[in-house]
């Protein structure tokens, strides 16, 4: 679902990655774990397409990040590290506001935030501002935002970091959810996307 070969990025002299390679299947939850700047953010931008390798390739679904990015981003729903809620909206407004990005049909829309709401355990909150939700509440809410175009594959940049241990338990268990629920809706389309023949041709060499 996502290969990652040989990739390095350079930001002028600064090696941020160097000459990294994996793959993650469909349906696997694969963890990027490494000490403060090396280079994991970077990695993950570079796959969302938000940045291009300096060498090497990255593909999602068998499509190549740099030839396609459109189609990538479809595909992805990306949490960085600091994610941008506006802390002036309330809940519900911030998620009508990325129901907007991502052309969410106005028809489904009530519904889909709704139940957006009740999977983020945030639908009591909803007219609270942003702005004064817990930390917990936020990342919750940002992941809400996250899955609104229900993306096949799920970046997500530390997204329990500086949360108390039972709001991280929370959303740990709400990513299971997800985890379990995409399984169960496209297991079809996963498995057209995986046997791309590029995509599995590409073998892993060590980094
Ligand atoms: N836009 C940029 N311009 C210049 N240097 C950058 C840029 N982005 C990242 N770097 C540098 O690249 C290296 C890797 O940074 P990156 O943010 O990818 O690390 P990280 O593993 O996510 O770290 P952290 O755990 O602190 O979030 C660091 O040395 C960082 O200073
Ligand atoms: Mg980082």
């Amino acid at each position: 679902m996502i290969s990652v070969s040989s990739l390095t990025k350079k930001f002028g002299e600064t090696v941020a990655v160097h000459n990294l390679s994996f793959d993650v299947n469909a349906g696997e939850v694969f963890g990027l774990i490494g000490p403060d700047g090396a280079g994991k953010t970077t990695t993950l931008r570079v796959i969302s397409t938000a940045m291009n390798p300096t060498a090497g390739h990255v593909s999602v679904g068998g499509v190549d990040t740099t030839r396609d990015p459109e189609a990538v981003k479809k595909v992805i729903g990306y949490m960085p590290q600091r994610f941008a809620l506006y802390p002036d909206l309330t809940v519900v407004e911030n998620l009508n506001f990325f129901a907007d990005i991502f052309g969410a049909p106005r028809a489904e829309r009530a519904a889909l935030i709704a139940r957006l709401l009740g999977f983020s355990r945030l639908t009591e909150f909803q007219t609270r501002l942003a702005r004064n939700l817990s930390g917990g509440m936020q990342k919750k809410l940002a992941l809400a935002a996250t899955l609104m175009h229900t993306p096949r594959v799920l970046l997500l940049d530390e997204p329990t970091t500086g949360v108390d241990p039972v709001s991280r338990r929370e959303f740990w268990d709400l990513l299971t959810e997800v985890h379990l629920q995409s399984r169960a809706i496209s297991p079809i389309e996963e498995r057209a996307l995986q046997t791309d023949p590029k995509a599995r041709a590409r073998e892993r060499s060590p980094s």
